[in-house]
């Protein structure tokens, strides 16, 4: 089978490496992909959103499957642009894809179906908003209607802060269109832990919780990142209530799309709040979570390749996915500055030391002379596992310390929760 992965990041990274140890897959192509993906796939310079230059690349090579990772080009189509050409895809339709892509769609289905969520209010008129936020108080969450690369989301601790975020949202249109509505949210409290299912309709094969840790420094501090490090298992968490988690919201919400007519065919990410009266949902993406792919698919047994056609062809019925019973932990290490501005360009050292964990790559680069070059905010996740969660960490912090470049920024705290 000839794979062709959609994506440059961590996430993609870590597709990669899965499906190149599949017995079944014989050619590995990513587009773009950077410098770690490029040691065990063919990278392609064709950018995510080129749909009619990724469409003839995988006809040429003759591509069976296509694994779209990013929700941008979901969300713009890029399943739709190879059905239509009957290329198998791995990755919802657009019209599913509008359950990351829109939050106050999947509001008003969780409403409609109800599951379990944040009570909320959508507006599209600041006046309103402004009123609604003010009967309401603090704390209360603020939320851009579209996508905002995760930095629409305010929790409001004050009144202030809460109506400065309208503003920012709805007057200042910090994020463009993706502000013309607001989503008003009831604030959660608990903690929070994200569970990836492989979805193919109506079948559900849920994959382990992971945890995520979003802000940029230690002990949650700083502002929102794309994501600092994960774990899995999250084993301060039952599995009752991961057992509830599937029952009343991942199962529900694949059952809902099919009958809202949108089939939701991939990975659904559910993010949930653990709070007293039960988990409740923060959040749906329409793909992999980065970085809690890393730690996820480090845990994973069986053939991906399979798991991915079983989805695509609607007979994830008849597949059992395995899971390790390890322990993995990712630690992302940044660019100095990120989630600001960063520097590119500066060498990495030390990754041929690193002897006890995979390091997936995200914002890498090879320069001029093929040394590998800092590129993005979030560069390498350094991926171990262990017995325990301890050990895991062990492992990934030793090799963290092998990785030398200029301005390194890390979180020395991830898993720390779980111990
Ligand atoms: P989102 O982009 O929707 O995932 O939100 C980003 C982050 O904001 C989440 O990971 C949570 O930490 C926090 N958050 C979102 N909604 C709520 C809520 N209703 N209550 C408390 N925290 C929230
Ligand atoms: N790590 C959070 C996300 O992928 O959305």
């Amino acid at each position: 089978m000839q794979v062709l992965v959609i994506g440059r990041g961590g996430r993609e990274h870590a597709i990669v490496w899965k499906l190149k140890q599949s017995p079944k897959v014989t050619k590995l192509y990513c587009a773009p992909g950077n410098a770690g993906i490029a040691a065990q796939a063919e990278c392609v310079p064709i950018n995510e959103h080129s749909f009619d230059e990724l469409v003839a690349f995988a006809k040429e090579k003759h591509i069976d499957l296509v694994v779209v990772g990013p929700e941008d080009p979901l969300f713009a189509g890029a399943a739709d642009a190879f059905e239509a050409e009957d290329i198998a895809v791995f990755g919802p339709r657009k019209d599913a894809a509008i359950i990351e892509g829109s939050k106050a769609f999947t509001k008003d289905l969780m409403k409609k179906y109800n599951i379990p969520t944040a009570a909320y209010e959508t507006f599209d008129n600041f006046e309103e908003a402004l009123a609604y936020v003010r009967k309401q108080g603090a704390p209360i969450v603020i939320k851009a209607d579209g996508l905002a690369a995760g930095k629409g989301v305010t929790v409001a601790a004050t009144l202030e802060e809460a109506e400065d975020a309208l503003r920012t949202i709805m007057l200042d249109k910090a994020f463009g269109e993706a502000g013309d509505k607001v989503v008003v949210e009831e604030f959660l409290q608990g903690q929070e832990m994200s569970i990836l299912s492989f979805v193919d309709g109506t079948t559900v094969k849920p994959m382990p919780a992971a945890q995520d840790h979003k802000q940029i420094f230690d002990n949650d501090e700083g502002p929102n990142t794309g994501g600092m490090g994960t774990y899995s298992p999250v084993p301060h968490i039952p599995q009752s209530v991961y057992d509830e988690a599937i029952r009343t919201i991942v199962k529900p919400t694949a059952e809902a799309m099919v009958k809202e007519g949108r089939p939701f065919r991939g990975v659904l990410f559910a993010g949930l709040m653990i709070t007293p009266a039960g988990p409740k949902t923060i959040e749906f993406n329409c793909r992999f979570g980065d970085p809690e792919t890393q730690v996820v698919l480090s845990r994973l047994e069986s053939d991906l390749s399979e798991l991915f056609l079983a989805t695509v062809e609607g007979r994830l019925n008849e597949v059992e996915p395995k899971w390790s019973d390890e322990s993995a932990v990712c630690v992302v290490l940044a660019a100095g500055g990120y989630p600001g501005p960063y520097n590119k360009g500066d060498v990495i050292e030390g990754l041929d030391l690193a002897s006890e964990s995979v390091v997936f790559h995200a914002g890498t680069a090879h320069d001029k002379e093929g040394r590998i070059v800092t590129n993005g905010g979030r560069l390498l996740g350094v991926t171990a596992t262990g017995a325990t969660i301890d050990e895991a960490r062990r492992k990934a912090y030793a090799d963290v310390d092998r990785i030398r470049y200029e301005g390194k920024q890390y979180r020395t705290d991830i898993g720390k929760k779980a111990l």
